[in-house]
């Protein structure tokens, strides 16, 4: 393999790694102004990286909470693509000049360090342009075969990219689409799907999310798991809420395939993946068609790649996937069970302040059990379009509507919500600056802030 001279990597672009890979000794305060008692992140020290944290938005510090929606990029990021492309850019895999055989290099090399990242193997990885691409990939190949009568299982709290591709799969083949319903907490209700049989031996294939992007909810994945390889069914997983987050060990993960997505774990946008078992990825037909996917192409018919090139048709997203290697490595630096812990401490942190407000109803789990840090509330019956303008009047970052989540807000019956979002760049501050955000809506609205919210109401739930 051509060595890439000059590829950037944490620490050479003048930035320090926040968290300390180089400086250990640094991991462990938690006497950084505004990060969370017991947290194990330095925050300030790891903001310093993120350029636009910098930024006042309206005359306030910027508080961003949408990190789920897109997170933000370190310098060491936006350096390694900025190098790539002044340095090294060139076409992959068919250019044979210098700089080709640089970018192909570090296109090869990005895999790797992805594959690393999820401990898999590398020909295992697929990059895609995003989390969306992956889950219709997924949907395609493996429901090639699918016949009436066959069911495919998901959720009713599943983001709709991992709705739609498997409703298309449905209406193209006749199979019936089947799906988890949730408690009153937001979380997957195991026990009706046991008495309703709903993983049975019809299934074929289940998918589910990791982490809800609304409710915060951890899907119970090993049970998931269990029941679908017991019907010999295969099990797909949406990730872009789950990797960014905690630890990701496919190996124990349970799942035959897993998507995820850039652009939510500090990367670029236009490039996600799918991890695939080696074994399964080998017997799946190609998605797209056109060049680099192909072995020999005859005008009578063409023969297809080997995994991963078989599912990457066309020139791929090479300076995403440097910038996407370099996100990975910012993170592997600092840790994901660091970054859990200082997210679980926050998330603990806002349903405590957010509880001192009668008129909010969290939609998903009130507690930090089985739970990432999506928070969805609702507010007085105040529209969350509203809201989100005030709270952005106040430099407060956060999303309004149904976050891509129709089906599971009307389960909730909620029209919409919003939903705050942080991760390993968010203070307690930026929560104390969201909770006045919320109390000065309030006092605009008028409405009495002990007034009691609505209760959650479920409706619906036939599937
Ligand atoms: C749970 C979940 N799945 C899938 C997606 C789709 O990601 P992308 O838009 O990057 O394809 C998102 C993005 O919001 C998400 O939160």
């Amino acid at each position: 393999m051509t060595a890439v001279p000059d590829q950037p990597t944490i620490g050479s672009t003048g930035q320090r790694p926040a968290g300390g890979a180089t400086e250990p000794g640094s991991v462990g305060s938690a006497t950084a102004a505004g990060s969370v008692a017991g947290a194990a992140l330095d925050v300030e020290r790891i903001r310093a990286d993120f350029p636009i944290l910098g930024r006042q938005i309206n005359g306030h510090r910027l508080a961003y909470l949408d990190s789920a929606n897109t997170s933000q990029k370190p310098q060491a990021v936006l350096t390694a693509m900025e190098q790539h492309d002044a340095c090294h850019n060139a076409n992959v895999a068919r250019a044979m000049h210098t700089l080709g055989a640089e970018a192909t290099a570090a296109y090869d090399q990005a895999r790797q360090r992805l594959a690393a990242f999820l401990g898999a193997a590398t020909e295992e990885v697929i990059f895609t342009k995003n989390a969306s691409e992956a889950l219709n990939l997924a949907a395609y190949t493996l429901g090639s075969s699918l016949r009436p009568g066959d069911e495919v299982v998901i959720s009713v709290a599943e983001h709709h990219s991992n709705l739609v591709p498997w409703q298309m799969l449905c209406q193209r083949t006749g199979a019936r689409l089947r799906w988890f319903d949730i408690t009153a907490d937001g979380r997957l209700d195991l026990e009706r799907a046991e008495a309703d049989q709903l993983i049975n031996p019809r299934t074929r294939i289940v998918s589910v999310t990791w982490v809800s992007n609304v409710t915060g909810a951890v899907s119970p994945l090993a049970t998931i798991a269990d029941w679908t390889h017991q019907v010999g069914a295969q099990l797909v997983v949406d990730g872009s809420q789950g990797v960014p987050h905690r630890p990701t060990d496919v190996a124990a993960l349970g799942a035959d395939l897993l998507a995820f997505t850039g652009h939510k774990m500090l990367g670029p946008t236009g490039i996600g993946g799918l991890w695939g078992r080696a074994e399964l990825l080998a017997t799946l037909p190609p998605f797209l068609g056109g060049g680099e996917m192909i072995e020999i192409v005859r005008m009578t018919g063409s023969t297809y790649a080997r995994p991963p090139q078989r599912f990457e048709a066309g020139t791929p997203p090479i300076t995403q996937a440097v910038g996407l290697a370099a996100a990975v490595d910012y993170l592997s630096a600092i840790g994901l069970d660091a970054i859990q812990a200082h997210e679980q401490a926050l998330t603990e942190y806002t349903l405590a302040r957010l509880a001192e407000l009668p008129a909010v109803t969290v939609l998903g789990p009130t507690t930090t059990v089985d739970r990432g840090s999506p928070i969805a509330f609702t507010l007085a019956d105040i529209h969350p379009h509203d809201i989100m303008q005030i709270l952005d009047s106040y430099g407060v970052a956060v999303r309004g509507g149904h976050h891509c989540a129709r089906p599971l807000h009307e389960r909730f019956s909620a029209q919409s919500s919003v939903r705050l979002s942080p991760y390993l760049y968010t203070t307690t501050a930026e929560i104390d600056q969201l909770i006045d955000a919320l109390k000065a809506t309030l006092s605009f609205f008028r409405v009495d802030p002990a007034a009691p919210a609505q209760p959650n109401r479920l409706t619906g739930g036939g599937r």
